[in-house]
Parts: C-alpha cells; sequence; structure tokens
C-alpha cells in the first residue's frame, strides 16, 4: 500500500477523528454512565488507536522509502499516539486508562502550517514579546507589593503576605476581575484602577505586536512566493532589481481551474493577466480558439484602449496567473517604457485579426 495517499486523505480527517476520541474520553469521565454506553466508547477509542497504529505505520513507510522528508515532529506524534494509551492500558489503573487518549490533542498539529506560521512569528517577534513579558512581570510585582502594604492590616486573609496579593494582581491586571479579593481601602481601589488600566495597555501590546508579526510574516511569504511566480515570466526577466521588485508587489497570483471563463467578450476590463503555467484558450471570430501558454500575457486590449473585452478567455488547463491591475499598468509603464512598449504591440497586432466592436 502507498503511503501518501493515506496520508493525503488524512489531513482533515485527522482533527475530526480526534475530536471524536476526546469527546470520548471526556464523556468516559463523567458520573453514572451506563455499562453499555461505557463499553461502546471504550470500543470507539480501541477503533482510533487501531487506525492510529495504521497512520503510524504509513508515517513510517513513507519517511524511511520517500527521501525521509516527513518531518520528525510528525512522526513523533503519530508514534506518541500509538505508545502513550498503549502504555496506559499496560501499566496504569483501568479507571484512568482513557485519560491517555487525551495525547490526540497533538495529532492536528501534524500536518498544520498554522502552527509552524506561529512558530516563526513568535521567534521573529521574541525580543518585543519578551519586552512586554518583563514589562507584565514588573507591573505584576510591583502592584502585589504595593497592595500588599496597603490591604495587609484590613485583610490579612485576603493580602497577608505578597505571593496572596499577587493572585489579586494577576486576576486584576489580566481584568479577569473573578471578585475574590477586592481591595477596601481607597488606595488599594485607586491601585486596582491603575493596575487595570496597566493590564489593558499591556495586553493591547501583545496583540499589536502578533498581530503585525502575522501581517508581516504573510506578506514575505506572498512575495517570496509572487517572487518565484514572476522570475518564470520571461517579460519581466529583463527588469533590473528595483523594477522587478515594483512589480512583484504589483502583480496578485491567482489560480483557475479547467473550463472556468477568466474574462469574458463585452465586459468592461481593469486588469491584464500574464500565464505563468497552464493554457488558455481565446474564443475569437477564427473557427479555432487560440491558445497561449506559459510567458504569454492576455487582456491588455482592454486595459491599454478602455474598450470592452474583445473575446471570451477560458482556462484550457487548470491555469496559474498573475494579474496587473490598470493602476498598476501606469506605474509599470513610466518606469518601464520598454515592457510596456512590447505589451502596446502585441495588443495592436492583435487588434488586426481579433474582432472588433
Ligand atoms: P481583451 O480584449 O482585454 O480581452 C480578451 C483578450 O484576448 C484580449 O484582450 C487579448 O489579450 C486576447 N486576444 C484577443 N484577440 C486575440 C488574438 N487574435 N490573438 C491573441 N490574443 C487575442
Amino acid at each position: 500500500m502507498s503511503a501518501r495517499p493515506f496520508l493525503r486523505i488524512s489531513t482533515p480527517v485527522n482533527g475530526l477523528l480526534a475530536a471524536l476520541g476526546l469527546a470520548a474520553v471526556a464523556a468516559l469521565t463523567t458520573r453514572n454512565i451506563g455499562a453499555t454506553a461505557r463499553l461502546s466508547l471504550e470500543l470507539l477509542l480501541g477503533g482510533l488507536w487501531l487506525f492510529y497504529v495504521v497512520q503510524l505505520a504509513d508515517t513510517l513507510v513513507l519517511w524511511q522509502a520517500a527521501d525521509r522528508r516527513t518531518p520528525i515532529a510528525e512522526l513523533l506524534i503519530d508514534a506518541a499516539a500509538v505508545f502513550v494509551p498503549l502504555a496506559a492500558f499496560l501499566l496504569v489503573d483501568s479507571r484512568d486508562q482513557s485519560l491517555f487518549c487525551g495525547i490526540w490533542l497533538l495529532k492536528p498539529l501534524r500536518e498544520s502550517t498554522f502552527f509552524r506560521l506561529l512558530g516563526r512569528v513568535v521567534s521573529r517577534a521574541a525580543p518585543n514579546l519578551i519586552g512586554v513579558t518583563s514589562l507584565f512581570g514588573i507591573v505584576l510585582f510591583g502592584a502585589s507589593l504595593i497592595a500588599y502594604l496597603i490591604e495587609r492590616d484590613v485583610q490579612p486573609d485576603k493580602f497577608g503576605s505578597v505571593p496572596q496579593a499577587m493572585w489579586w494582581a494577576v486576576v486584576t491586571l489580566s481584568t479577569t476581575g473573578y471578585g475574590d479579593e477586592i481591595p477596601q481601602t481607597l488606595a488599594g481601589r485607586v491601585l486596582a484602577g491603575l493596575v487595570m488600566m496597566s493590564g489593558i495597555g499591556i495586553f493591547a501590546l501583545w496583540a499589536g505586536i502578533l498581530a503585525t508579526g502575522f501581517f508581516e510574516e504573510v506578506r514575505r511569504q506572498d512575495f517570496v512566493r509572487n517572487w518565484q511566480l514572476v522570475a518564470a515570466v520571461p517579460l519581466f526577466q529583463k527588469l533590473g532589481s528595483a523594477a522587478f521588485v515594483e512589480i512583484v508587489r504589483a502583480l496578485r497570483p491567482r489560480v483557475v481551474p479547467a473550463g472556468a471563463i477568466i474574462c469574458r467578450k463585452g465586459e468592461a476590463g481593469d486588469q491584464m493577466f500574464f500565464i505563468v503555467e497552464g493554457r488558455v484558450a481565446i474564443a475569437t471570430s477564427s473557427p479555432t480558439p487560440i491558445e497561449l501558454g506559459p510567458g504569454s500575457f492576455f487582456g491588455e486590449m482592454a486595459l491599454i484602449s478602455g474598450e470592452p473585452r474583445s473575446a471570451t478567455v477560458s482556462a484550457a488547463t487548470e491555469v496559474s496567473l498573475l494579474s496587473l491591475y490598470s493602476e498598476d499598468f501606469q506605474m509599470l509603464s513610466s518606469s518601464n517604457p520598454e515592457i510596456a512598449d512590447v505589451i502596446r504591440k502585441t495588443a495592436d497586432e492583435r487588434r488586426g485579426v481579433a474582432p472588433r466592436h
């Protein structure tokens, strides 16, 4: 059996199966559960465990045979999903055995690109995150000390020591406010207000740093991907590095499935397209549609003349495109007139054979 097809379907299934297993683990901890229900849930866990054994075998086959590109984390997660519950079954008191299936919480992480992205964001933003965390620690400790000084004689049971006051400081700084410890003195209440305001600021900083980190990381990934796509279009290969960066920023990638219509005859057109991969069919008045392949462009006629689209263009195969909007075309025309000239000349040539309105 080939490992690859099995693993390919497992990505969405993994999350679902893990959720099912964890729901069964949770259900098994409820009191007064009937014997039949218990047996069914245990059988479900057993079935899932068998599924994970097969998945581990597949991962091992893939890891050994297919150039060992499977990340080690995936292999470790698959191994833990099998061996932790197995060890629990052999060694642990039967009441707690199913709890060890909680290790399946890790399963949805095995192929997740989000957690890799999160890791990169956190590592890049680490200095700022450490800065804000230090600020959190300073405010937390300072507030606990002051609260202890102010409230210790009034409420010795709740603010009788700095560690006790620290619980109040965490609850207040995070603006959770359980209300189990409330300052009684005026000074204590003023302090509580200040701590709450600091908490809002600190959490806003954390959120801001992470949001900026995510935005930059996604933009960086898009830029690298666009760079590779733009480099595949011969027309742009002559560009200098500054102009190349400019065009990479301006072009937007898009994948169109085979058979889909990209632009229709008669519509207004505010963008043109460059073909990176695949082919498009242009339905002109000639009996056989004209096909264009990688490196070609289309949609330039409406963009330049402002007239409606001269023909309907559809994807002959799945096609990877880069689109350029009219405002970016103007920018390209002024910074790289030679490229704009090639596009204009091609439009003129095509206009000679294309149906006119
Ligand atoms: P536009 O008119 O904006 O939209 C349809 C596109 O099909 C057109 O731009 C050209 O890019 C392309 N096209 C039209 N006629 C021809 C042709 N004869 N040869 C190649 N491409 C064409």
